[in-house]
C-alpha cells in the first residue's frame, strides 16, 4: 500500500485545477508537502493561496509541453524543496474533439503529443530518479478511457492516451526488473469527469463522475497500488472492444440499432463538431 508519510513531497502537473488539485488537497491532509505545477499563472496563484490553508505548498509555472521548461523546473524543485516522493502527471490537452483526424489543423497533432506524451516522458526523466534513489514512491500518469479503445472524432487525443498507458506499464516493468518493488506506477483511465476539460461534450447515457468522486477513486486506487485506475472503476472494461474485429462490431451495432457515433463517444456523450476544444489559458 502506498501511503503518504509525514513530510512526503508530491509534485502534481496541472495542479492548479481539476483532479490534480483535488489530489493535492488530499496529500496535504495526510501530512505531505505539495508542489503544484501549471501553465496558468492566475489559476496557480489562486490554488496556492487556497491550498496553503491546509499545509506546505510550492507553486511553479511551467509548460510541460516544453522540455526546456521541465529542465528549469527540475533544477528549481531540487534546489528549493528536495527530492520528491510522488509524481502526478495530470496536465493534459485536447483540441478539435468532434472533428475527423484529416480535418484537424496539422499543428494540433504535435501539440497534443508534446503535452500528453512527451510531457510525461520528460517529467519521468527529470523526477523518476528521485524515487529510485529513495527506493520508494508512486507515479500517477493520467491516461483516459480513450487510451483503451479507438474513439471516432478524437483520434489525436486517443493516440496520445494509448501511449501513456503503454509507457506507464513499461516503466512499471522496468522498476520490477531492478527489484524496486516499492516504486509504484499507476495509469488513470477516466471516462468523463466534470472538471470542465470536456466542456463541449453533451452528456450521454453514461453520466460524468464529479471531480470529488474521481479524486476519491484515484486516491484509493493509489493506496491499493493499482496499476490501472478506472474512473469509474469499470472504465478499463472498454479494452474488450479491441478483441472484436471492426466489421463484426459494426454489424453488431447495426443489429441493435446503434450507429458508430453511438459507439464509445455516444455512450459518454456527443462531440458536437469542433466544440471540445480545450486551450489552457497561460495567465
Ligand atoms: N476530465 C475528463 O473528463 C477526463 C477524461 C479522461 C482523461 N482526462 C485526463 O485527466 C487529466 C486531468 O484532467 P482534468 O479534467 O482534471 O483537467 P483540468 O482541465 O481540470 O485541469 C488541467 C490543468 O492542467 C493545466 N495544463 C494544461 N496544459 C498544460 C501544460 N502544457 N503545462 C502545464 N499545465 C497545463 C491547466 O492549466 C489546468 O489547470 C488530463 O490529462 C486529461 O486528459 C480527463
Amino acid at each position: 500500500m502506498t501511503t503518504i508519510v509525514d513530510g512526503d513531497i508530491a509534485l502534481l502537473t496541472g495542479g492548479a485545477r481539476g483532479m490534480a488539485y483535488g489530489l493535492a488537497s488530499k496529500f496535504l491532509k495526510d501530512g505531505g508537502k505539495v508542489i503544484i505545477v501549471d501553465i496558468n499563472q492566475k489559476a496557480l496563484d489562486e490554488a496556492e493561496k487556497e491550498l496553503k490553508k491546509e499545509g506546505t505548498v510550492y507553486a511553479y509555472k511551467c509548460d510541460i509541453g516544453s522540455c526546456d521548461d521541465i529542465h528549469e523546473l527540475a533544477d528549481k524543485v531540487h534546489n528549493d524543496v528536495g527530492l520528491i516522493d510522488i509524481l502526478v502527471n495530470a496536465a493534459g490537452y485536447v483540441t478539435y474533439g468532434g472533428t475527423k483526424f484529416l480535418d484537424q489543423p496539422e499543428e494540433t497533432y504535435k501539440k497534443t503529443i508534446d503535452i500528453n506524451v512527451m510531457g510525461i516522458m520528460w517529467m519521468t526523466r527529470a523526477f523518476l530518479p528521485d524515487l529510485i534513489k529513495k527506493r520508494r514512491g508512486h507515479v500517477i500518469n493520467f491516461a483516459s478511457s480513450a487510451g483503451l479503445l479507438g474513439v471516432p472524432l478524437l483520434a489525436t487525443y486517443c493516440a496520445s492516451k494509448h501511449a501513456v498507458i503503454g509507457f506507464t506499464e513499461s516503466i512499471e516493468h522496468e522498476m520490477s526488473m531492478d527489484g524496486l518493488m516499492d516504486v509504484r506506477l499507476s495509469a488513470v483511465c477516466p471516462l468523463v469527469v466534470e472538471t470542465g476539460m470536456f466542456k463541449g461534450l453533451v452528456t450521454g447515457p453514461i453520466h460524468g463522475v464529479t471531480t470529488e468522486n474521481a479524486v476519491e477513486i484515484i486516491y484509493n486506487g493509489m493506496r491499493e497500488n493499482r496499476s490501472m485506475i478506472g474512473v469509474p472503476p469499470y472504465a478499463p472494461a472498454a479494452i474488450i472492444s479491441k478483441l472484436i474485429d471492426k466489421p463484426i462490431l459494426y454489424k453488431l451495432l447495426k443489429a441493435v440499432g446503434m450507429d458508430l457515433a453511438d459507439w464509445t463517444v455516444g455512450l459518454t456523450g456527443r462531440l458536437p463538431s469542433g466544440k471540445v476544444r480545450y486551450e489552457p489559458e497561460k495567465e
